[in-house]
Order: structure tokens, then sequence, then C-alpha cells
């Protein structure tokens, strides 16, 4: 049985609310998956999960893609014929304390979306890389083809090893495979582990922003907006199949803003939005940490037209009226 629902797992994290929010928009129907885990606040996952549960084409299953079983039923029972997978265990910096999370949630897991699609005839399965396989690499822009094999982080070796895991069964089962390497995502509803969320907390409550590498960071920061209409584009944008070519149907691109902004000036845009002044705390650089990232958005251009290009300006400003309806300050 094939469904017409698109299974978007991670549907009550930060980009699978806002990408399942989007499809429910187009009218398509939506089955979300997450196990609501407490890495942060479960409180804003279930928020965003009343918001999608207004729509009736929202179903919602609350489960850990680790758990095999479980995972390999409900790909059975519904035969997802598109699948967006976002569940992860995020962050660099828990990573270096909690590697087997990212084992859990980003190694097994995959494996049993894999095995899911595989086993269930799946036409495309969409899913989340980082910015992050680039490393420490030093020439810019980070562009697809570049070297992703020195990651400097435990997370980073998790999305790489996703990539890997993709091409081999697009490869073997000819599974057509998209990955997206996101690049700094923000905007409301956001992730509060993240810096522009931490920053505002901060900044509200008095206390010290860190500011690592004594601020002198530039991050290519990507609003949600555009990368929800990515996603929308590429998930009808089925990789072609050529055999004769010996190519698998995979494809990976970068999803950023081509235009890295220095921490400080967000930092400036937030005080501004904000209406208070930061306590920065300079700190040295931080283990995992990388100096710049800065997307190369080419191919990504080529076969959609579009690229995310929302300033950081706008973006900053709807994440602040977002924040201070949520928080109520
Ligand atoms: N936000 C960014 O800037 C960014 C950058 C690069 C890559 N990514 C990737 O994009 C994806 C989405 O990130 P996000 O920012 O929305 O993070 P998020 O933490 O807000 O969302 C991830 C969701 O997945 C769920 N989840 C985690 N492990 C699970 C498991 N084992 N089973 C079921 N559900 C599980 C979590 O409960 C969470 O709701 C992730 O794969 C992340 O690694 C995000």
């Amino acid at each position: 049985m094939t469904d017409q629902a698109i299974l978007v797992t991670g549907a009550a994290g930060f980009i699978g609310f806002h990408v399942a929010r989007q499809l429910l928009g187009e009218g398509r129907p939506v089955v979300g998956l997450d196990n609501l885990n407490s890495y942060y606040d479960p409180a804003l996952k279930q928020a965003r999960l009343d918001l999608l549960r207004n729509d009736s084409r929202f179903s919602f299953v609350q489960a850990d893609l680790a758990d095999r079983d479980t995972i390999a039923a409900l790909f059975a029972r519904h035969g997802f014929a598109k699948v967006v997978h976002l569940a992860a265990q995020a962050g660099v910096r828990y990573s270096i304390d909690n590697p087997h999370a990212y084992a859990d949630s980003n190694l097994q897991g995959f494996l049993n979306v894999l095995e899911g699609c595989r086993n269930n005839f799946c036409r495309h399965l969409v899913y989340a890389s980082s910015s992050s396989v680039y490393g420490a690499n030093t020439k810019l822009p980070f562009a697809v083809q570049d070297r992703t094999d020195h990651p400097v982080s435990f997370y980073a070796a998790t999305k790489k090893a996703n990539e890997l895991m993709a091409q081999s069964y697009s490869h073997l089962y000819r599974l057509p495979v998209t990955g997206l390497r996101f690049f700094t995502i923000y905007g409301p509803w956001g992730r509060p582990d993240m810096a522009m969320f931490l920053f505002a907390n901060a900044i509200m409550a008095n206390r010290p922003i860190r500011l690592f590498n004594h601020g002198r960071m530039r991050r290519d920061f990507t609003y949600i907006d555009d990368v929800t209409r990515v996603v929308s584009k590429l998930i009808d944008r089925v990789p072609a199949d050529e055999p004769a070519a010996a190519n698998a149907p995979s494809r990976v691109y970068n999803v950023g803003n081509h235009h890295p902004e220095e921490l400080m000036h967000v930092v400036a845009l937030l005080e501004r939005e904000l209406g208070r002044t930061a306590n920065k705390e300079l700190l040295p650089m931080q283990p995992g940490d990388v100096l710049e990232t800065f997307a190369d958005v080419e191919d990504l251009m080529r076969d959609t037209g579009f690229a995310p290009s929302t300033p950081i300006e706008h973006g900053v400003r709807n994440f602040v009226t977002w924040y201070r309806d949520y928080f109520k300050v």
C-alpha cells in the first residue's frame, strides 16, 4: 500500500515543524514522527505540535527512530512514497559529552529509515545533513564537491556517515535520495540550544552572552522560510536513475544563505530588536567549533531556480517578534 501522506520525522523539532506546516499548507497530508526527547524543553515541541494538530490532514506518531521493530511496522503500515527525514540528535557541542545519543538517533535511527524506505518502495527520501561535514575547511565558499572527510566533531561524523549510508542504499536498491547540508538555520520557533536563541535568553535575563573566539566568527545564517521552500521544491524533484552512467539516484545540496554574517553584527541586530544592550563575555575558541561557514549554492540554484536569500535584518526581526510573543516578554 502506498500512502499519499508524506512522512516528516522530527516533526516536533524546529525544521520538521516548519516543513510539516509548509506541506500541510500546500494541501499535502503529513504523518509526523518524533520521540519528543528532552534535549531541550519538550514544552516547545508540544507547542509546535499543537499548531500542526489544528490541521486534520496531520497525524502524529510518538516513536523513537532507534526502535527497529516500531519503525519497520510504521513503514510497512503506510508505505510512504515520500519521506523527509529531519529527526536527529542535533548540536555540535553536546556530542562531545554524549556521543551515544548521536549513534542511537543518527546512525541506528538513520539505518532504520533507510530500511523502511527500501522495503516499502519509497520513491524519494529527503534527509538532513549539515554544513558541519566541511570540518575545518578553509576554502570558501564550501562547495558540495569539496573534501568532507575530516570532521571536527562526532556530530559531523554522524552526518557524513548519513550521506555515505544514503549513497550506498541509493546505489544498491536504486532508492532516490537527496541530502541537504543545512547552514545555521534560524527563525521563529527556533532551537533553544542555538546561538541566536541563547543570546536572546541571556540579553533578556541580563546575563552575559558567551562569544567564543572573542566573537570573531562568521556564520551563513539561513532563514527558516527559505529552507521550507527548498524542501518543498526538492521533494518533487526526484533524482534520476542513470544505470548506464553508473550513477545512483542520489544528490547532495548546500542549503545556505551564501552570505556569511559576523557574529557581532547578529548580536547588534538582536540588541536593536530587543531594545537592550548585551553584556559580552569574550572567550577562546571551543573544541568542535569552526571559524566560518559559507555555502556555495550554485547546484541548488541550477536545479530548483531558488536559493535562500532572506536578509539577516528581516530574519532577526521575525525571530524576536515570535520570541516576545511566545515568552510574553
Ligand atoms: N537547525 C540547524 O541549523 C541545523 C543545521 C544543520 C543540520 N541540521 C539538521 O536538521 C535536522 C533538524 O534539526 P532541528 O534544528 O530542527 O533540530 P531539533 O532538535 O529541533 O529537531 C529534531 C527533532 O528530532 C527529534 N528526535 C531526535 N532523536 C529522535 C529519535 N531517535 N527518534 C525520534 N525523534 C527524534 C527531536 O525530539 C526533535 O524534535 C537535524 O537532522 C539536524 O541535525 C539542523
